[in-house]
């Protein structure tokens, strides 16, 4: 299993020079990069998709792990895999049958993961977590950054981590210096982060501080 870590979401950063912004990421030690790909659907909001994800995985080796907000997302699933994404992660909420998605998913090759929001009842998972290689526990409503965090991600995190000990799982929204050693307490293993890293100047401290609260 992986290493718990700080996976940056590339949502609030500056897309006119995504170059530079992905050097200074992998100098600050980031592992893995976070991508939030929203259709203006399933979310009220509106980022980018496939030639976004090409273009990132032309200039950085790290694993993509890529964020569906997206109302179809089995449609997108072959071509973000085809333009780089090691991992993607549906809304349960988005799907008719999450264990078939999660089978097509795995089925092109990649890691799978299932994401539900805050007012989506945990339940909703039942049927689909023997499929997935992941649970991406929503702390906000899916849609944008810099949103305040919901507490009920830590006793989802605390239930599925009791009930499914071998699935990774990963928090997203609102996880800051205050919220990260909450959600590792929970038992979660995988921390996106948006504002947090992108609101101050200096990545490395940044994320070297999230670190540093996350081991408490
Ligand atoms: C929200 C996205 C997040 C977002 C997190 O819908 O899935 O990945 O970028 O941003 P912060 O860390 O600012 O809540
Ligand atoms: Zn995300």
């Amino acid at each position: 299993r992986a290493a718990p870590g700080v996976l940056p979401s590339l949502l609030m950063c500056d897309f006119g020079d995504l170059k530079s912004e992905l050097d200074r990421l992998q100098q600050a030690g980031t592992q893995c990069l976070h991508l939030d790909v929203m259709d203006g659907q399933f979310v009220p909001n509106l980022t980018y998709g496939m030639p976004i994800v090409e273009g990132i995985r032309k200039h950085s080796d790290l694993p993509m792990d890529v964020h569906l907000m997206i109302k179809d997302p089995l449609a997108y699933a072959k071509p973000m895999i085809d333009a780089g994404a090691d991992s993607l992660t549906f809304h349960v909420e988005a799907v008719e049958d999450a264990a078939q998605a999660a089978r097509e998913i795995k089925s092109l090759g990649a890691c799978v993961g299932v994401a539900l929001n805050p007012s989506t009842p945990l339940e909703a998972l039942d049927g689909c977590l023997a499929e997935v290689d992941m649970v991406l526990v929503m702390s906000v409503d899916a849609g944008f950054g810099g949103q305040a965090f919901n507490p009920i991600a830590l006793e989802r995190l605390q239930t599925l981590k009791q009930s499914h000990p071998d699935l990774l799982l990963e928090i997203d929204g609102g996880i800051n210096r205050d919220t990260i050693g909450q959600a590792r307490a929970a038992g979660c293993d995988l921390f996106v982060v948006g504002s947090a890293i992108f609101k101050h100047q200096d990545y490395s401290a940044a994320i070297a501080d999230l670190n540093a609260q996350m081991s408490g």
